[in-house]
């Protein structure tokens, strides 16, 4: 049996092999695996042009209606077919399928968990290739683009919160079609993950109400090779490891369709929840508040996004690496609130004057810092300074909320608005806010949130106490790794320990 660390969030993962499994590997891979990915290519390339035929000629308008007729009855099978034998070339050579596919009209949904890699869209294969919910970046793909064109696929953009909100009401629209348009599957989790939970689901196929069939997939494999998550195994060594098996096991679970109550069809919310829940249960797995939000991993808590790689943490950890002291973080640190208060508010600097700031010697630190804020290699000083001095514990929380609320407090009202103490948080945890709403309300009064509010709520009350305790506080030194695994932690390989 491999050996496999316990991770303390589901974003990463790694193939694990004994020496023995690496040499078997090099051996049959290097034979199978360009056999394989070569067919699999030709056999890709003869199903994009076909794809594309499916829509051919078709206006804008008629596009944005379900393809029926000649046209669905004449490529519908020859791309399920090529689909199939993608996979089977691949090494999916059977799949097990469990319980009883829902029809349109019992359940128009399909809800897939847990999200593993590319390689899960072989269930496409076992529910006659339901249109999925998937990023419109991939559309300019080759082949994927196709393919996504054919299967009229909902898209949303990870960064416009605008083609999000146009994605939701597009699903809704197709889920409330009675049968008008075909059926639709959705990873709830949004995002891969290393199968040791559930992440939260969001909410978009539940938002319309209606009964959903839960899908349960496993790869019970001697070698957990599918899996390609955020950090870890990347997506060719993925192909790598699961071409050069003989053969990759696959199960398909269709569990009964869930109708959901009425308060459930009031709170998409509540209804995912509970079905992720459900799912959870099923699998002998731990349902989570972890989501990956804009492209950042993060765990939910009273609408707090918390970063499960705290970029404040591995920039302390990197100044000491270094060579910077204690007095020597110390002393940038105050420059730091220095520039902070001259400056303009949210001013930003780039690797250059950063990696002066703090007397850094090597502009290349300054720079992977940048790169742990922010894609654009500038860091925002003021959540920089906020961000890092939480965790540097040089000063107390209520001295740290002292700075923190007169940076945001512009106008030196005494009081923040709802936005400020978005960016306020935002700055504290060093990842961005996007629903600080249950907070505002819990320290607001009438409208107005003073200092002495915020400090009460964030020292007093259960769920923000716990933020605070858990990640505005200095942490014992070696816990500055970014992947800490659990004490004791040991392998519960969900591929294995499910009956
Ligand atoms: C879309 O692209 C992203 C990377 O941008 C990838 O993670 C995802 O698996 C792709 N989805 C499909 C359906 O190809
Ligand atoms: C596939 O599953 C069977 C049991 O159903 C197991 O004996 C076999 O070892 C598995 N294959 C791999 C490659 O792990």
């Amino acid at each position: 049996m491999e050996e496999q660390e316990c991770y303390q969030h589901p974003f990463v993962h790694r193939v694990k092999l004994t020496t023995a499994q690496r040499i078997r590997g090099v051996i049959l891979g290097s034979f199978l695996f360009p056999v394989r990915v070569t067919v699999a290519a030709i056999l890709f390339l003869v199903a994009w042009p076909l794809a594309r035929l499916r829509l051919a000629g078709l206006s804008e308008e008629e596009r944005a209606r379900p393809v029926t007729g000649w046209r669905h009855h004449l490529f519908q099978p020859i791309i399920l077919a090529l689909s199939r034998s993608v996979f089977f070339t691949l090494g999916f050579l059977w799949v097990k399928v469990k319980g009883r596919r829902a029809d349109l009209k019992e359940a128009p949904v399909l809800v897939v968990a847990p999200h593993s890699g590319y390689l899960d869209m072989m269930v496409l294969c076992q529910t006659q290739l339901a249109t999925v919910v998937s990023r419109s970046e991939n559309s300019s793909l080759p082949v994927i683009g196709a393919l996504l064109e054919f299967n009229q696929a909902v898209l949303v953009s990870r960064k416009d919160p605008e083609s999000r909100k146009k994605a939701v009401t597009q699903l809704n629209e197709r889920l409330t079609s009675n049968g008008y348009w075909p059926q639709m599957l959705v990873f709830p989790e949004g995002t891969t993950t290393n199968g040791q939970s559930l992440l939260k689901f969001k909410p978009g196929a539940f938002v319309a109400g209606v009964p959903v069939q839960p899908v349960l997939l496993r790869y019970p494999n001697k070698l957990d090779t599918v899996r390609w998550t955020y950090k870890g195994t990347t997506w060719v060594e993925a192909l790598w490891h699961t071409t050069s098996q003989l053969y990759t096991n696959m199960t398909v679970e269709f569990l009964p369709v869930y109708s959901p109550s009425e308060e459930e069809k009031k709170d998409p919310n509540l209804y995912a929840d509970n079905v992720q829940k459900l799912m959870a249960g099923a699998l002998g797995l731990p349902a989570t508040d972890y989501v990956m939000e804009g492209g950042v991993p993060v765990n939910k808590l009273g609408g707090l996004s918390l970063p499960v790689e705290s970029p404040a943490r591995s920039t302390l950890s990197l100044l000491y690496k270094s060579g910077l002291g204690a007095t020597a973080v110390e002393e940038a640190l105050d420059r730091m609130i220095d520039r902070c208060q001259s400056g303009a508010p949210g001013s930003k600097v780039g690797a250059e004057e950063l990696s002066s700031i703090l007397g850094l010697t090597q502009r290349e630190t300054a720079v992977t810092v940048c790169k742990l804020y922010s894609k654009d290699e500038t860091v925002d000083v003021g959540q920089f300074y906020l961000s890092v001095a939480a965790l540097s514990g040089f000063l107390s929380f209520k001295s740290l909320l002292h700075k923190a609320f007169n940076l945001f407090d512009r106008e030196g009202r005494g009081c923040l608005s709802a936005e400020e103490l978005s960016g306020l948080m935002g700055a504290l945890l060093g990842v961005p806010q996007y629903n600080t709403h249950p907070l505002y309300e819990e320290a607001s009064h009438q409208d107005k949130l003073t200092e002495a509010n915020l400090l009460r709520v964030l020292t007093t009350h259960p769920t923000y106490q716990r933020v605070v305790n858990e990640y505005l506080q200095p942490v014992e030194a070696g816990s500055h790794l970014p992947f800490t695994p659990l004490a004791g932690g040991r392998a519960m390989n969900n591929n294995r320990d499910v009956p």
